[in-house]
């Protein structure tokens, strides 16, 4: 399969950027064309941000995962569709065809079928990085149950929590699951999960580990003995279900600025379009490559490119179950030489942290096949970019640094490999379709800063940069549809901030050519080695530490996550400094949310700094967490503003 919407020259990139904002209509439904329908649709976009309400290709129907696997099947039935590598070197691997990965997706339809399952029904998916993990998200998309996948690193608590909100009748899960060293016991956690919430009537558990487990009776179930069951009967059918264009696909929670993850919604045909073509043009695929993208499914970056947006392509796509610096830091290398990997797709921290072994892991280590080399979820450093330049690409291949959140769905701001110029530390430029402008605290949009109005690229401009809070002006394919079960909390969170524009969380700045630059989130969400964390969401979880009266969170640069975690915490009387450890509070975070969200460092207070209506003067508290203690700014304001002075001097 050859893509005709595959941009090929800069120049082509202009004239399609250009045709996307002039006729947007026009351009989607052009790319849409490509794709497998069961119906087309009869109106390409209907849109408001006020409520918000984005609609595209209402009345089409179709199916997702007929254009991930039945499409391709004529012509490449027989090839590689997922290489899976396991967390040990030394266990085989497996390579599923397209033809084979359909026929386990349909069986596994029959599965939940026989569990009874039925469209629109929540399905929390809590898996190791298995390839069961992507039969199971691929099932669900077939006969339109909505997946929610929560990342194996979260706690019972947020299970609890997430399968509360989405209400899902079913869980999938496994044993457990290899991590580097470490083996994670996730039906315990389920089972733990399960003990708070009234809705789940079966468990479907894979046998990863072999480790003892307990089965409820009743509820329980492996999924070697479903699908011994579907074999015994026959696949009845199949046919992929016909949904419509805007049912909803999946709900994926991430953090916000307040305490509670928001489940955010996407759904089927603009999701479908969008991933496809940001893969395809982003990484300038070609058929027949070998794309790794390092991500786990539990984030969108694992749902759109090692999932859905590669099989829709037709792509070769490698997932990999373990981490890069086990058994040593040579795991990604001995994976791009093994399966002759040709596009690379992973963190800025993933880089930091390999950087720190040296380049010892990386002799001997044939990476000449690699053509094109992707960072995301995160600023990447100079320092970092180049290492990956020099030691990973060895200057021949473009590196695309990708801006793009869980709610964009897909890649919105990044360099088209070999086609547009990659800036170190840049985004650089918007991906057709997509309509940046740069904010001003009153909302106004900032003289220069928008790429459709003020021209996309300036070729060879110098001058002076612009700089504002992101926001885009018009709808692509994969916007965020609501959160779910609240769609008040979406209009507020992303829609009403800035009157008829979407509101992204992050600040960025332009040059005069017109490249965008993410400094990174402008509200109270941190990001911790390429995960959004909230800074709220902590703090409830300190605060339920029996001995804390109050807290308040901060980041602060960190040279391999990006961002720290730094809490200041308030104890209560009788609890004095000398007999808490510091460990049951950062145990408390990890049992409430999970161990991604451990503070780095916590340092007890007897007071916060704050402003005489009682609101915690963050700035400060982020400012001695950075070590900036001379750039603390006016605290006259402040109730008592000793307190500073005594948090200075206690800083670790
Ligand atoms: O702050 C931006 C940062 O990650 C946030 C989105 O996080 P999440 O929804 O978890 O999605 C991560 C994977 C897409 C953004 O608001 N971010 C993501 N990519 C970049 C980035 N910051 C700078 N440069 C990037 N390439």
């Amino acid at each position: 399969m050859s893509f005709p919407y595959q941009i090929h020259s800069f120049e082509e990139y202009l004239s399609e950027y250009k045709k996307s904002i002039d006729q947007p209509e026009n351009f989607w439904s052009g790319i849409a064309e490509h794709f497998t329908w069961k119906k087309k649709w009869d109106k390409v976009l209907e849109w408001n941000f006020k409520e918000p309400r984005v609609r595209w290709f209402q009345g089409a129907k179709m199916n997702i995962t007929e254009n991930c696997l039945d499409r391709h099947l004529a012509d490449k039935g027989d090839h590689p569709a997922i290489i899976w590598e396991s967390n040990d070197p030394k266990e085989k691997n497996r390579i599923l065809s397209f033809k084979e990965l359909h026929e386990e997706v349909c069986r596994f339809v029959q599965v939940l079928k026989n569990n009874s399952v039925k469209k629109g029904d929540r399905i929390c998916i809590y898996m190791p990085m298995v390839p069961e993990a992507a039969i199971a998200v691929l099932a669900c998309a077939r006969m339109g149950a909505i997946h929610s996948v929560v990342f194996g690193g979260y706690s019972a608590q947020s299970i609890a929590d997430r399968i509360n909100d989405a209400q899902c009748s079913l869980v999938i899960t496994a044993d457990g699951g290899h991590r580097g060293s470490k083996d994670i016991l996730l039906k315990d956690t389920i089972d733990e999960a399960l003990q708070n919430t009234g809705h789940v009537k079966k468990v479907i558990v894979l046998k990863r580990l072999g480790n003892e487990i307990s089965m409820k009776e009743g509820r329980d179930i492996w999924w070697h003995d479903e699908i011994k069951k579907v074999d015994a009967q026959g696949i009845k059918d199949r046919t992929a279900e016909s949904m419509d264009a805007e049912d909803i696909l999946f709900i994926l929670y991430t953090s916000g600025s307040t305490g509670k993850p928001k489940g955010v919604v996407h759904t089927n045909a603009g999701y479908m379009i969008f991933t496809t073509y940001s893969f395809v043009n982003v990484f300038q695929y070609q058929p027949g490559q070998v794309y790794f993208c390092t991500a786990d499914i539990g984030w969108i970056t694992g749902h759109s490119y090692t999932v859905y947006g590669p099989l829709c392509a037709g792509a070769t796509t490698v997932m990999f179950e373990g981490i890069p610096s086990w058994p040593d830091a040579g795991r990604f290398w001995d994976i791009v030489d093994k399966y002759k990997v040709n596009i690379l797709y992973t963190a800025p921290t993933a880089i930091r942290s390999l950087m720190g072994y040296g380049l010892e892991p990386l002799k001997n280590k044939d990476l000449s096949s690699l053509k094109v080399l992707g960072t995301v979820g995160e600023p990447i450093n100079e320092e970092a970019w180049h290492w990956y330049d020099e030691h990973v690409g060895k200057h021949k291949c473009p590196i695309v640094d990708t801006w793009w959140q869980t709610e964009t769905a897909g890649i919105m701001i990044s360099n088209l490999a070999g086609i547009s110029q990659g800036k170190p530390a840049f985004a650089t430029l918007p991906l057709p379709g997509v309509r940046p402008v740069l904010v001003d605290e009153n909302g106004h949009a900032v003289p220069g800063s928008d790429a459709a109005k003020d021209g996309v690229f300036h070729k060879g401009a110098t001058g002076a940069t612009v700089t504002g809070n992101l926001c885009i002006r018009f709808p692509w394919p994969s916007i965020i549809r609501t959160t779910y079960g609240d769609h008040e909390r979406c209009r507020l969170n992303y829609f009403a901030t800035y009157p008829d524009m979407y509101f992204t969380g992050d600040g960025a700045f332009r040059d005069a050519e017109g490249n965008y630059r993410i400094t990174g989130r402008v509200d109270d969400v941190l990001n911790v080695s390429g995960h959004r964390i909230g800074t709220a969401e902590v703090e409830n979880a300190i605060n339920m530490h029996p001995d804390v009266v109050e807290s308040a969170v901060v980041g602060y640069p960190h040279d391999i996550k990006g961002q720290g975690i730094y809490a200041f915490v308030i104890l209560g009387s009788e609890s004095k400094e000398n007999n808490l450890d510091k460990s049951s509070v950062a145990a408390t975070v990890t049992k409430i949310i999970g161990s991604i969200a451990k503070p780095d460092k916590i340092q007890f207070v007897t007071g916060l700094p704050k402003t005489r209506s009682g609101k915690i003067m963050r700035r400060i508290l982020r400012k001695i967490a950075e070590g900036e203690m001379d750039k603390l700014g006016d605290i006259s304001t402040l109730t008592d503003p000793a307190v500073v002075e005594e948090i200075k001097m206690g800083k670790i």
